[in-house]
């Protein structure tokens, strides 16, 4: 392709990758008549009342990050009575929230109420699976469904805006973050984006059951090194622009009202005061109206960074940069004043940053009623509702993904004589729950053996032993030795029982507090005594079915060899054990993918399936002088979009409508798939295209499209997927989207392992 072609395409440019996931317009949050509200209020605020609304202030209630001073509490009533706190996060439920609302709207000059913030991640009371497990649905509607729910429940309790969806793409397991996200695709994480700020956000944000929406963590954070949290992330431009931001663009395009900066340095900026990320891109070329909040401290951080002198400047810095919003520094409520006052600060981004909040607050409705979200009675009623709980379950069990199931062992007759469950995750009601948990009651996940004994018949032979723990003493300890004990005693009465048993269903993984947040680890296989105790069951009844709960991707080692059964159930929250007991029992038939890699080994991490071809992808003349490692494959265990059900789909190759397209033509990709299996099920149809040559190299196959089909046993149904140059853009070197012409791969199938692809090529004209 040569640079005059791509010139042509560049009126194809695209306004925005991904455009077809945008749903319909949300209510926008800029109008007139709210601006010209906001132009009065600002008319009327001293520089301290302007700062006052930029600075947010955690509640003790719960705790989220570092706290380096005591707060003072008396000073921090008066700064909310006088006008001078503008948000407030962690703050617990309707009542408190009401009562510091109405300190800050009785109380102050202005009356301008204040935004309640939490991290509404994966439900509020009512929990559903850790967003990672979500992901592997698929299924949009579910996702959407479950967010709207976790926003009814926590604008009953106060809550006007959520710290989620967290966007960020993840490709290294070792990150414990890796569980607050859609996994390693852009494509499916910018849908997943899309249907999350959709269901949170609701089709309009004054509603008392809506919360604004907060993308995070911008930019990056997903990329830190070796996986480590907080790390630095140093990626090229093609990598931020390809595949970091496109979630982020797609969930603005959707309406999301705000974005959180990250913690980490990207190619040597700290994000809180990366003038490019915050100003050039996010309010310049994307045009975002909301406000930046920073994370947690990191304003003050950026003195730790070592690029700001002290809090003043890096209040300065932060400013300048485009961060709106200080989340627990104080380096704004300390030091802003005095900026503008002497010139460092213009007033004008004082402003700027005045009216982007404001404009959320409007949109929020908070100015026309400001105790919209906080009424206890609707609280009590919401929270936990049995609508929302059935909802859980459905969603969790849509969440699973079924990796081995040899001979068929599953489903299982619920009428078997004799079951043994073993784990110590199997009775732990706490794990399911997973971390970022809301408001969860402690320990009121339903438990996999809960699951089980209300799943069975009258007639079946429940028995549980624990075998050994996953987390020893205090399991928020977050030390490495909590994962390693030493007691055997419990394999004795595990053995015993998995000998009696028809069956075994033995949970293994990890502990609910093992991934999220500051849990990087360098080990993510089954720790402690887990692979011993399975040796030791599966020896005793080889009928051992492994159901693995866990927030990352695990390396499985000789589980994954020697279990004839892998069933993938993370921490799939309230309902988890009603769900998994759905999916063993045939009640559910699995339809859930994977949505990260998971690798053979931890040092094949970062792993993902759009990786690049590198100049030597095969073995040549059989020596060591290609792109390999001499003790692994480079392929993973289970690869991205992996997962089997109970029945066995066909599908048939791709037809295309056209050998060639132009640059303004459709072409229509048709694949037949067929259910050729006993049972209904529902199978995740995807497709992929290759650039084969580029303007710079690109990924060997790239997620463009998934439909999930459910089928009745012999049914047929044709999927088409429409592609058009828009869905072949990137992020060029000339820096702009456009889809360069020359010949492409197609491949749709059931994993991101599809091969057999068929070709086209795209035209200059
Ligand atoms: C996390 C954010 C979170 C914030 C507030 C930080 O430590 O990185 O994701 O929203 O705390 O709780």
């Amino acid at each position: 392709m040569t640079y005059s072609a791509a010139r042509l395409l560049r009126s194809l440019l695209l306004a925005l990758p991904f455009a077809a996931l945008a749903p319909a317009a949300p209510a926008p949050l800029v109008d007139a008549a709210t601006e010209q509200r906001i132009d009065t209020l600002l008319a009327q605020m001293t520089v301290e009342e302007k700062v006052g609304q930029l600075h947010q202030l955690s509640n003790a209630f719960d705790t989220t990050g570092p706290v380096p001073e005591k707060p003072d509490e008396l000073a921090r009533y008066e700064a909310i009575r006088t006008g001078r706190t503008g948000s407030a996060l962690n703050v617990g439920g309707a009542a408190s929230v009401r009562r510091i609302q109405q300190l800050a709207v009785e109380g102050s000059r202005l009356h301008i109420p204040m935004i309640f913030g939490y991290d509404v991640i994966h439900g509020y009371r009512t929990i559903f699976p850790v967003p990672l497990a979500e992901a592997a649905s698929w299924d949009l509607d579910a996702i959407t469904l479950s967010a709207r729910i976790a926003a009814t429940e926590a604008a009953a309790a106060g809550v006007d805006w959520t710290f989620a969806p967290m966007v960020d793409i993840a490709r290294d397991a070792r990150w414990g973050r890796i569980m607050e996200g859609a996994g390693e695709d852009p494509y499916l994480g910018s849908a997943i984006a899309v249907a999350r700020v959709r269901g949170f956000q609701g089709p309009d944000l004054r509603s008392p059951d809506a919360v604004a929406a907060c993308l995070k963590h911008f930019a990056a954070y997903g990329f830190g090194e070796a996986g480590r949290d907080y790390n630095t992330a140093d990626l090229s431009e093609s990598t931020l622009q390809n595949v970091v931001l496109p979630p982020f663009r797609a969930a603005i395009a959707a309406g999301a009202a705000t974005v959180m900066s990250s913690f980490n340095d990207i190619g040597g900026l700290p994000a809180v005061v990366h003038t490019r990320l915050q100003r050039t891109i996010l309010k310049g070329e994307w045009r975002f109206p909301g406000f930046i909040v920073s994370d947690w401290g990191a304003i003050r951080e950026s003195l730790a960074h070592g690029v700001s002198v002290d809090l003043r400047d890096a209040a300065r810095l932060a400013l300048l940069s485009g961060n709106d919003m200080d989340m627990e520094s104080a380096a704004y409520s300390r030091h802003l004043a005095s900026l503008v006052a002497d010139g460092s600060v213009p007033a004008t981004s004082l402003d700027d940053a005045v009216r982007r909040i404001l404009r959320v607050k409007f949109a929020l409705g908070l100015f026309d009623d400001p105790y919209r979200r906080c009424d206890p009675a609707r609280e009590k009623r919401l929270l936990e509702a049995p609508e929302h709980l059935a909802a859980a379950r459905d969603v969790a069990r849509k969440s699973i993904v079924l990796l081995k199931n040899t001979g068929s062992l599953l489903p299982l007759d619920p009428k078997l004589r004799r079951i043994a469950v073993i784990g110590w995750l199997a009775g732990d009601k706490d794990t399911p729950l997973g971390n970022w948990r809301g408001q969860a009651r402690p320990d009121s996940a339903i438990s996999l053996l809960e699951g089980i004994r209300a799943a069975v018949g009258p007639r079946t032979v429940v028995d549980y032993a624990e075998g050994a723990k996953v987390t020893i003493g205090d399991r928020h300890a977050f030390m490495d030795s909590q994962y390693n004990t030493t007691d055997r005693s419990g394999f004795r009465a595990a053995v015993a029982a998995a000998r009696k048993a028809d069956v075994v269903v033995l949970a293994l993984g990890e502990d609910a507090w093992q991934t999220g947040e500051g849990r990087s680890q360098t080990d993510i296989g089954l720790k402690g005594l887990q692979q011993e105790l399975f040796a030791a069951v599966s020896a005793a009844n080889p009928r051992t079915i492994v159901v693995l709960m866990n927030g990352r991707p695990l390396v499985l080692g000789r589980v994954a060899e020697k279990a004839p059964v892998l069933v993938e159930a993370w921490h799939l929250g309230s309902q988890a054990g009603h769900a998994i007991a759905d999916v063993l029992f045939g009640q559910y038939n699995p339809s859930g993918k994977l949505p990260a890699s998971f690798p053979r080994t931890v040092g094949q991490c970062p792993i993902y399936y759009a990786h690049k071809n590198t100049g030597r992808p095969i073995p040549g003349d059989g020596r060591v002088f290609w792109s390999h490692y001499t003790d692994t494959l480079n392929t993973p265990l289970y690869p991205f979009g992996f997962g089997l059900s109970y029945t066995t789909f066909n599908l048939s190759a791709p037809r295309l409508s056209a050998t060639a397209i132009g640059p303004r033509e459709t072409l229509q990709v048709t694949a037949t798939v067929t259910n050729t299996g006993p049972r209904a099920g529902a199978e995740v149809v995807q497709l992929y295209t290759r650039d084969m040559v580029g303007s710079e190299t690109r990924p060997v196959k790239e997620l463009k499209g998934f439909r999930k089909i459910e089928l009745q046993p012999g049914e047929s149904r044709e999927v088409v997927f429409p592609i058009t140059s828009a869905d072949l853009a990137y992020f060029t070197p000339r820096g702009v989207w456009e889809a360069e012409p020359g010949e492409f791969q197609v491949f749709v199938g059931n994993s991101s392992e599809s091969d057999q692809p068929v070709t086209f090529t795209l035209r200059a004209e």
